[in-house]
């Protein structure tokens, strides 16, 4: 059995902790049969466990304790602690291994409830299992686990990815969120998030990116950890890209262009920071896959 989970980019601006996106960058598993104990087989770092306690196993063996061992490969494109949803996809797929393994039998909402739950915010883990464009919301105390979602196509467009040769840790970048806003900024936020989604489900991505570009949530906050941020809107300004915003908690940024400018866009990207992956990305359409 083979696993395949997209990486996601959260929030999209004004959509912070609700609305994601999957992308064309993947987690691979493949289980190569039962072990004697958990074996994970990776080239992704010394950080990622290769035992029971990877991420992926605990999430597995949360759902179903008495699994049998198996030796798994693992590899993965999605960069770790990048705001690309590493983690999230991560969780996903143990959900799924456990799924499989232990014949649970869970529909695509219980998959969505567990990873939220594990994950705390469903805007990274519902894009993984659902692909495409999802808003979703969760509310844990009122309503137990229940988390409400909407699939959507997003409009065909450009997707350039700005990653920086530097990690942030979600945690870190959460800490300097304010714990409370006013009344009026909540309702203008709101507003310009509402405008987002419609804009992106009548297919209109320049006034989705502008959008985008006023988020009021989080991005301010968590500019002193992402000062490249600035300067590449000043680039989609000065190019012609439609805007850019955070990838979920940073530091990567996502900017999306109309072809035509897509070229020009990424050469003057290049010329801000040589270390950084600089790609040309696609939406995932379908979410975790099964082979
Ligand atoms: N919505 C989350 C954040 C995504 O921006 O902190 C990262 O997990």
């Amino acid at each position: 059995m083979k696993i395949r989970v997209p990486a996601t980019s959260a929030n999209l601006g004004p959509g912070f902790d609700s609305c994601g996106i999957a992308l064309s960058l993947y987690l691979f598993i493949e289980v190569l049969g039962p072990n004697e104990k958990w074996e994970i087989i990776h080239d992704l770092g010394n950080d990622v466990p290769s035992d029971a306690s990877n991420l992926m196993i605990e999430t597995a063996l949360s759902l179903a304790p008495n699994l049998t061992p198996q030796k798994i490969k693992m590899n993965s494109s999605v960069p770790l602690a990048r705001g690309l949803g590493s983690s999230s996809s991560v969780i996903v797929a143990g959900i799924e291994l456990a799924n499989r393994l232990a014949h649970l039998n869970l529909s695509q909402q219980d998959k969505v409830e567990i990873a939220t739950r594990i994950e705390g915010h469903p805007d990274n883990v519902a894009p993984a299992i659902c692909g495409d464009f999802v808003v979703a919301c969760y509310f844990p105390e009122k309503h137990k686990d229940d988390v409400s979602y909407v699939k959507h196509y997003f409009p065909e467009g450009d997707i350039i990815a700005f990653i920086p040769n530097k990690e942030l840790l979600t945690v870190e970048s959460r800490e300097v969120l304010p714990k409370s806003f006013s009344y009026r900024d909540a309702v203008e936020a709101s507003g310009i998030a509402n405008v987002m989604i419609a804009a992106l489900i009548k297919g209109n991505l320049p006034l989705a990116a502008k959008m985008m570009q006023e988020d009021r949530w989080h991005e301010r906050y968590r500019q002193k950890f992402v000062p490249h941020l600035a300067l590449i809107r000043q680039i989609c300004q000065d190019e012609g890209a439609y805007g850019c915003f955070l990838s979920g908690a940073g530091p990567t940024v996502l900017i999306l262009s109309p072809e035509e400018q897509t070229e020009k866009v990424m050469q003057s990207l290049r010329r801000i920071d040589d270390t950084a992956r600089i790609e040309q990305l696609s939406i995932d359409r379908e979410g975790i896959q099964v082979f």
